[in-house]
């Protein structure tokens, strides 16, 4: 009835784009500040415990909705769950996903064209020299816009950001084949070859300071996320920490992964699939994510300040302490090059992911071409970007990061698990993930899809709401100054969803009407 739909090339490619989407910023700039600020090995225990009883059973459910949608040429979750949920509010709940993945896509893509501008910073030795960790922060704030001590304007950010979207764009532009799997195939690789080599480097940095403060090393840095601590197992902040970081770096609720996986042909493998996507993201997480930033911060600042540092704020051991370290390091040009293009080519991989739900979107629902549909999302997310570029100081890109990026992806995969085990059932579900199957897995998961996972999400839900979701709306402790900024960023978020909402109802009214006219015709 319609044109075909394209599929992927090859099984390493598909797998390659599906951990390139999984692999992020989230695994090297998020996770070690997390892990920092919860404790290390109190974090470990509830984060490994996410992963089984969270990540693999959501990440089997949207490759399973995913390839499951793709057979009716959709791919994106409201056509979806319109095909697994007979209701006419289904696709409503799809307009979640496609909701959370474009918020994400608009503050993300700055932060990557961060690590880009870093990566360039790096080569040419602009921060060299700086030794103080107020001044590296004030190179960061100056980049941004917020100072002018050494960059005179915005406008050296917003180069960078310009270079990040185009490239994103160009990607997108080419499609799944030519785009996004040859982006995988070469930038995959690269990124874990940088990876173990910065990773070699760290474990050479040792003892720094040996005479005044010789138990600031690499391995205690290492201690301090491996041996477990029992004690802080009763603190739902942790608990709540963990599972909000396994769900945004496995790229879980948000149907970007589902809509990778309607690229599928009906007969191919999701079971060994997805749980090879989640251990490799969960290897360039701990392993490489892991060994990377709180090692190295820790030999040089010691425990107490890499906690402080962290704390501090999501870029400042990444865009802060790192730069500061590489100075001391050799070739410490070399290495703060390769990190930060390590982070941009694992944040390259994943904004093309959370733009393909959109574009897949606009393509079938309104019969554009995949370039046209390209187009429309990139202008659009490039309008929206200015926002967090020009209102970034007065928090506009954290409002957006709490509820698009954390508080959503909670109901989201919620939603998919009711949607996949409850009313499409979990016998034809199981079915659906085992057709095509290259490994058998294990029945236990039967279970853990239809009970456990779904309980534990409404569970983390309900304390969320409570801890967290209710003070942060009612912005408790927020500078006045920045009221009005977030109200600006509630707006836009609840602009967008109020946006795709009439969109669904147009699209469904439009292909009802044409498939009237068609059966008037026949
Ligand atoms: N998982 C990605 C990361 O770790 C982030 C991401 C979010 C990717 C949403 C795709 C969709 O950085």
């Amino acid at each position: 009835m319609t044109k075909k739909r394209e599929q992927w090339g090859t099984k390493l490619g598909l797998v390659l784009a599906m951990a390139g989407n999984a692999v992020g910023l989230g695994n090297f700039l998020r996770f070690p500040v997390q892990a920092a600020t919860n404790g290390g090995g109190s974090f470990m225990i509830p984060y490994f415990i996410a992963f089984i009883l969270l990540g693999i059973p959501l990440m089997m459910v949207e490759w399973s909705i995913g390839r499951y949608g793709g057979k009716y040429n959709h791919g994106s979750l409201p056509g979806m769950f319109d095909v697994m949920w007979k209701n006419k509010v289904a696709k409503y709940f799809g307009m979640f996903g496609l909701f959370s993945s474009i918020a994400i896509l608009i503050y993300y893509t700055y932060i990557e064209s961060w690590s880009l501008g870093y990566s360039f910073f790096s080569i040419t030795q602009s921060y060299f020299g700086l030794e103080s960790f107020g001044e590296m922060q004030n190179f960061l704030t100056s980049y941004q816009g917020l100072n002018t001590s050494y960059f005179s304007s915005i406008w050296t950010a917003y180069g960078f950001l310009l270079v990040t979207f185009g490239l994103n764009f160009y990607f997108l532009y080419r499609g799944i084949n030519k785009g996004i799997e040859k982006l995988a195939l070469i930038a995959m690789p690269a990124l874990f070859i940088f990876a173990f080599i910065i990773m070699i480097a760290v474990f050479f940095v040792g003892t720094p300071d040996p005479v005044n403060h010789p138990d600031w090393n690499v391995m205690a840095g290492f201690k301090y996320i491996w041996q477990p601590d029992f004690s802080q197992l009763g603190n739902a902040k942790v608990w709540l920490a963990a599972a909000g970081q396994i769900f945004f770096t496995l790229s879980v609720g948000m149907g970007t992964l589902s809509a990778y996986a309607s690229y599928l042909k009906e007969k191919d493998d999701i079971a060994l699939g997805s749980v090879a996507t989640s251990s490799l993201n969960e290897f360039a997480e701990v392993i490489l994510g892991g060994s990377i930033a709180i090692p190295i911060a820790v030999a040089f600042f010691g425990l107490t300040q890499t906690q402080e540092i962290a704390a501090g704020g999501s870029f400042n051991l990444g865009f802060v302490s790192l730069p500061l370290i590489f100075q001391h390091l050799p070739f410490g040009q070399f290495l703060g090059f390769l990190w930060f293009l390590l982070l941009f080519i694992a944040g390259i991989t994943s904004s093309v992911a959370m733009a393909q739900p959109l574009i897949s979107f606009i393509e079938e629902q309104f019969n554009v071409s995949k370039k046209k549909a390209a187009t429309i999302v990139g202008l659009g997310t490039f309008a929206a970007v200015n926002l967090v570029v020009f209102f970034f100081q007065f928090g506009f890109l954290d409002e957006m990061d709490y509820w698009s990026g954390t508080f959503m992806l909670v109901i989201i995969a919620l939603i998919e698990v009711v949607v996949f085990a409850w009313i499409f059932g979990m016998d034809k579900g199981w079915q659906e993930l085992n057709k095509g199957a290259l490994i058998k897995i294990p029945k236990v998961y039967y279970f853990i899809i239809k009970y456990i996972t779904p309980t534990y999400l409404l569970v983390i839900l309900i304390v969320w709401t409570i801890q967290d979701a209710i003070p942060i709306l009612l912005m408790d402790g927020i500078n006045p100054e920045q009221v009005p900024y977030r109200w600006l960023s509630r707006g836009l978020m609840i602009g967008l969803m109020v946006i795709l909402s009439v969109l669904i109802h147009f699209a469904w009214k439009r292909n009802k009407d044409r498939q009237a006219q068609k059966m008037m015709e026949e």
